[in-house]
């Protein structure tokens, strides 16, 4: 897939500070942001902020005599494949639908035979004045997209229409007009997730199992179908609806688990989230155990097959990555590479469930032990988590060598 490039003007407006946060979510995504920043834009957001999270320099000048040089309004709108104008303010729409090119962001506009998508920002009355309603009924005929304005308190104290989109509605907005299926890069690949624990039968009422709600495969599994992948979610005991787009199937053993895993083979990627019992009763009894026959039983243990070490190893039919998780309370990076080099698999998802907050909060923050290195991530939540890991595995199979 090739990457992707949005040329993001900012406009000069209270909700600049938004296009931030647009920029941080595009660069998470993978999509390339070259921002432009107008002389009012300036005002509300510090070019040195814009250009750190866009990872590109900002331009702001006509006329610079270096920009022009290298890269001017022509090559500026050519290099994108959508310009995106947040917030699109009403003196930046009222030159746009007039053709008024006397600043880089207008004339950029101007110059464009790229899809242009507007997200206005403005007080309620200048958004209802009728000279801006013509302007946005002409750049609406010029072929303009636009997302929002939404409704609601504004930060000049008035109501109603004229607040910014939020910028993970924007941000949807710019996948959807990319062409090319930018939002589904995991478009026909197949991946199996498993999840949640395993349940071991000691007699037909009673079982061996754990505390794992399945929750974050769960969420990787929700994920992983969102960029586009065909998922099949192996599954213990748990208490959650099947997510959007996922085909689950049920089981109870880790015996179980392993063969459904093993039958949604073959797979481009196997993740491996559950908590599999490590024993099961030597003996499962065929009818229920009573007390008062000498005293309790003694329950005898045989090891289970490690599901992500098999699928580790399946020969020419092993997913190309095999992910597994580690929840580790001490010497976590050291102990995650021991877990990855006897597994096999590609790469480690570890956590440190020392930490007070980790265990049943919303929060996670994880290291990916790799077999060419660590990578830290920052505390975010448990679902962010999962995006970015499915992200990553997007990354990953769309590279040759994965990690
Ligand atoms: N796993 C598996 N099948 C098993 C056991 C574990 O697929 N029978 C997978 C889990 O889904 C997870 C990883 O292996 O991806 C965890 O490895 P495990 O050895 O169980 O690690 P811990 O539970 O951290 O155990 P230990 O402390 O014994 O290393």
């Amino acid at each position: 897939m090739t990457e992707k490039r949005v040329l993001l003007i900012v406009g000069g407006g209270v909700a600049a500070y938004k296009a931030l946060e647009l920029t941080r979510l595009l660069r998470r995504a993978g999509v390339a942001v070259r921002p432009i920043l107008t002389r009012a834009g300036a005002q509300f957001v510090t070019p040195l902020s814009l250009a750190a999270l866009a990872e590109d320099k900002v331009y702001d000048d006509l006329f610079s005599l270096t920009d022009q040089a290298a890269m001017g309004h022509i090559e500026l709108s050519r290099s994108a494949d959508l310009i995106v104008v947040v917030p699109a303010t009403a003196d930046l729409m009222a030159k746009a639908a007039q053709g008024l090119a006397d600043d880089l962001a207008s004339t950029t506009l101007l110059a464009t035979d790229k899809p242009v998508l507007m997200a206005p920002a403005m007080n309620v009355r200048m958004w209802t004045h009728p000279a801006t309603q013509r302007n946005l009924a002409t750049l609406k005929a010029d072929g303009v997209n636009f997302v929002g304005p939404d409704e609601g308190a504004m930060a000049c104290g008035e109501f109603g229409p004229g607040r910014l989109a939020e910028p993970e509605t924007i941000f949807q907005a710019i996948l959807a007009a990319l062409s090319g299926g930018l939002g589904a890069p995991l478009a026909g690949r197949r991946v199996l997730v498993t999840a949640g624990p395993t349940a071991e039968p000691i007699d037909p009422v009673r079982v061996l199992t754990n505390r794992s709600s399945g929750k974050q495969g769960y969420a990787i599994a929700a994920a992983l179908a969102r960029l586009g992948a065909e998922v099949t979610l192996v599954s213990g005991p748990t208490a959650l609806a099947v997510p959007t787009g996922v085909r689950r199937v049920d089981v109870e053993t880790a015996q179980e688990m392993l063969a459904a895993a093993r039958a949604a083979l073959p797979a481009d990627a196997a993740i491996c989230v559950a908590a599999v019992s490590d024993w099961r009763p030597d003996e499962v009894f065929g009818i229920k155990l009573k007390k008062g026959h000498g005293g309790p039983p003694t329950l005898s243990l045989v090891e289970n097959p490690d599901i992500l070490a098999a699928l580790s190893a399946t020969g020419p039919a092993r997913p190309r990555l095999v992910v597994g998780f580690a929840a580790e309370t001490n010497d976590v990076e050291a102990n995650a590479r021991a877990k990855l080099a006897r597994k096999g698999c590609d790469w480690i998802v570890a956590n440190d469930v020392s930490e007070d907050w980790i265990m049943g909060g919303d929060d996670n923050a994880v290291m990916i032990v790799g077999k060419r290195g660590v990578e830290r991530w920052p505390r975010v939540s448990k679902a962010e988590v999962a995006a970015r890991i499915a992200q990553r595995i997007a990354q990953d199979l769309g590279a040759k060598d994965p990690k």
